[in-house]
């Protein structure tokens, strides 16, 4: 098992390039997606919605607007992780929490508002926060998500230099609701690409005994 999950991180890569004539089956890109979907977040909120676009003209409108362009063109699924902000402003989760079971996402957030008083409403005071808060969790489903489609041997790009603005437009998001948070392109590669030495930053860790 070990040996997988290592096999598994050295086979994940930025990857450059798709092969654009392999497409993902629905069966491998439902096992990504649940992988996303069964991930970690605070308070159990699930913050995020995943956009899930093989539609080739939305893609050729949306890539210009990334640094990655070609990955975008060139991959079968693009990704797109929206940070729910809607679902975590403070009127829709006492409203929510009238008519919630115990255990349910928004029963947790009551009881850990009266452990640590002001989480989350610190880490959601500003407009900013609003959006950073849930848009930091979308990284823990994008990481399952890419982790999943290694096992499967497909390969992804995640991007986060695009044009925020002008990518919402095209997908005609109400902003107060969602917004992007990043974009991960799945494919599989067109051919070997040089990878960065995932060893090599060994003062990375620091052992405290
Ligand atoms: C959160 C995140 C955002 C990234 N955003 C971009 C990006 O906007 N443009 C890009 O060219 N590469 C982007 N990358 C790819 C990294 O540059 C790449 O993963 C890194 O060079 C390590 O290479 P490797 O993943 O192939 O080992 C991103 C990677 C991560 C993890």
């Amino acid at each position: 098992m070990e040996n997988i999950l290592m096999n598994v991180l050295d086979f994940s890569h930025a990857c450059e390039i798709f092969d654009n004539t392999k497409k993902i089956s629905d069966d491998d890109i439902n096992f990504i997606l649940k992988a996303g979907k069964k991930s970690t977040s605070s308070f159990g909120m699930k913050p995020w919605k995943f956009l899930v676009i093989s539609n080739d003209e939305l893609k050729t409108k949306i890539s210009p607007l990334c640094s990655e362009e070609i990955s975008i063109s060139s991959s079968s699924h693009l990704v797109i992780f929206l940070a729910a902000i809607e679902s975590i402003n403070s009127e829709s989760q006492s409203s929510n929490s009238k008519s919630v079971k115990k255990g349910s996402p928004a029963d947790k957030l009551e009881f850990y508002t009266g452990v640590f008083p002001n989480h989350p409403e610190d880490s959601c005071h500003s407009n900013e926060n609003m959006y950073s808060w849930p848009a930091r969790q979308t990284y823990l489903s994008a990481g399952n998500m890419m982790t999943a489609a290694a096992i499967k041997g497909i390969d992804s790009c995640p991007i986060e230099s695009y044009e925020k603005e002008n990518i919402e437009e095209v997908l005609g998001l109400d902003t107060s609701k969602f917004q992007i948070a990043c974009l991960l392109p799945f494919g599989y590669r067109l051919n070997e690409q040089s990878s960065a030495d995932k060893e090599s930053l060994d003062d990375s860790i620091e052992f405290i005994k």
